[in-house]
């Protein structure tokens, strides 16, 4: 399964399916893995972006369902720009679980998703959810331009330009921030002084804010198995004096705000 627009990393040219992956008219050729997703690295390797641990602290976590009213409010939002038939683009879609929730909600639109993480994307296509995933570098992504009628964007890096490019006129970009209470249950345990999120907005470049939307919930996060996995796939994983991470490792339940803040910007015409 392909995805309209993808091009060729190398020269720019459409990339059309073969049995084997893709490749372009001027025969560059890019396998397709075992688990369906494709390397588009320009360069070949993959390398960069989260790792194995991360990786798979994310999809255990995830998996909990603990994000449920995060990714439905996300839907909420496609619900109100999308028609039939849409190309949508998970930017920096991590393990793919906002990539498989979205596409099994809106069946008639055609999902992908691409991350510079080889894990993340072995893991998103090894759930064969009905959406192409690729890896790509989200300041060149290789696709054409306006390919993507809406794209989803959720705790990633940025990148205003290319990501205005990749929009049709009048598409619309769903980015996720964390808010300023997000998990300061977790930092409460972690860190003496813990510090809230400063809600610090990316630049917008050509694109426009239409809309914020605040998504508050509070949590518990129940199992040492759990609290350990949302540990592991955040920052503060690597970030963390020993005596914040042995504090933690005590707790079997732990009680937090899940606090985000969904930016809706538009594409203009
Ligand atoms: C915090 S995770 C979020 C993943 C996913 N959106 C989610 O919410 O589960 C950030 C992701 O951005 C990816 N990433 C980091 N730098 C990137 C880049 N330059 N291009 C594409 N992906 C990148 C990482 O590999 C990681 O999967
Ligand atoms: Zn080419």
């Amino acid at each position: 399964m392909t995805v309209r627009g993808l091009i060729c990393p190398v020269c720019g040219e459409a990339l059309s399916e073969t049995e084997t992956g893709l490749v372009c008219p001027r025969r560059h050729g890019f396998d397709r893995a075992r688990q369906g997703y494709v390397n588009l690295l320009r360069g070949g390797r993959p390398g960069g972006g989260d790792s194995r641990e991360m990786a798979r602290a994310r999809r255990a976590f995830l998996e909990k369902g603990y994000y449920a009213p995060l990714v439905e409010a996300v839907g909420d939002q496609l619900a109100l720009c999308l028609s039939p038939g849409a190309t949508v683009l998970d930017v920096c879609c991590g393990e793919g679980w906002y990539t498989a929730e979205l596409s099994r909600r809106f069946p008639e639109a055609s999902f992908c998703g691409f991350d510079l993480s080889k894990e993340m994307v072995r893991l998103a296509a090894a759930r064969r959810c009905g959406a192409f995933f690729f890896t790509a570098n989200v300041s060149a992504v290789p696709m054409a331009s306006g390919s993507a009628d809406a794209a989803v964007h959720l705790f990633a890096p940025f990148h205003g330009a290319e990501l205005s490019r990749l929009l049709a006129p009048g598409g619309t970009l769903i980015s996720v921030l964390p808010g300023r209470d997000h998990l300061m249950g977790l930092k409460q345990v972690l860190y003496d002084r813990p510090v809230p999120n400063d809600e610090a907005e990316p630049d917008p470049g050509a694109l426009t804010v239409v809309r914020r939307v605040r998504v508050r919930t509070d949590a518990v996060i129940r199992g040492r198995e759990d609290v350990g996995a949302l540990l592991a796939m955040t920052p503060y994983a690597w970030r963390t004096p020993r005596a914040g991470k042995e504090r933690l490792a005590l707790r079997d339940e732990l009680s937090t705000p899940l606090d985000f803040v969904l930016l809706v910007m538009k594409k203009e015409n």
